[in-house]
């Protein structure tokens, strides 16, 4: 059983909303366009705010709903909710229908832990909010939301191994984040 939802989650993660809605919208593939992310803040850049925000929601989707399936299927077993969230997250970043060169998962991230740590979740996106506002880099809101989303989940995880993914979850994200780090570090990161 946890095996099949396993393939589900990743499955599931590596359906390319971003690609699939920009080439609707626009016509035009995302991945040659802007920052060439297939994230929502690309789209919205290439395709328009409606569209980044479908996007983002779809995107957060495809996170929380094969968690949610295995809350339900196995319940009191957070191994298995932390496997199957992890295996959304790795089918964004690595997606078979795109060669393995997917995304960098913040919003299959955001949608993983809104299950499993809603508040870890929301002190994330409550930083991203205000760092792009502030700083008008959606980047360095990603990485902001993750070092909040750690330390909330450190103190208010129902369940140690839901912790130790908002902390595995970082350490994906500086990796899938390490262009964009490199151009902060620089001061050439592109704005929203
Ligand atoms: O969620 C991705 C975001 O953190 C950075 O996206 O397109 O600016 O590299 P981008």
């Amino acid at each position: 059983m946890l095996a099949a939802l396993i393939l589900l989650g990743y499955l599931a993660g590596s359906i390319p909303f971003g690609v699939l809605v920009t080439r609707w919208a626009r016509g035009v593939d995302v991945r040659a366009e802007g920052s060439g992310n297939i994230g929502a803040t690309n789209v919205a850049r290439v395709a328009g705010k409606k569209a980044g925000a479908l996007v983002l929601g779809l995107d957060a989707l495809k996170g929380a709903l094969p968690v949610l399936l295995t809350l339900q299927l196995m319940p009191g077993e957070p191994r298995a909710h932390v496997s199957v969230g992890l295996a959304a997250f790795l089918g964004h970043c690595f997606p078979v229908w795109l060669k393995l060169r997917g995304g960098k998962g913040v919003a299959t991230a955001l949608g993983v832990l809104l299950v499993l740590v809603p508040w870890a979740a929301l002190a994330g996106a409550a930083v991203y909010g205000v760092v792009v506002k502030v700083a008008r880099m959606s980047s360095l809101g990603s990485l902001s939301a993750g070092v909040a989303a750690v330390v909330t989940a450190a103190f208010t995880a129902a369940a140690p191994e839901y912790a130790f993914l908002s902390g595995l979850l970082f350490a994906f994200m500086l990796w899938t984040h390490r262009e964009n780090i490199g151009r902060l570090l620089r001061r050439t990161e592109r704005r929203f």
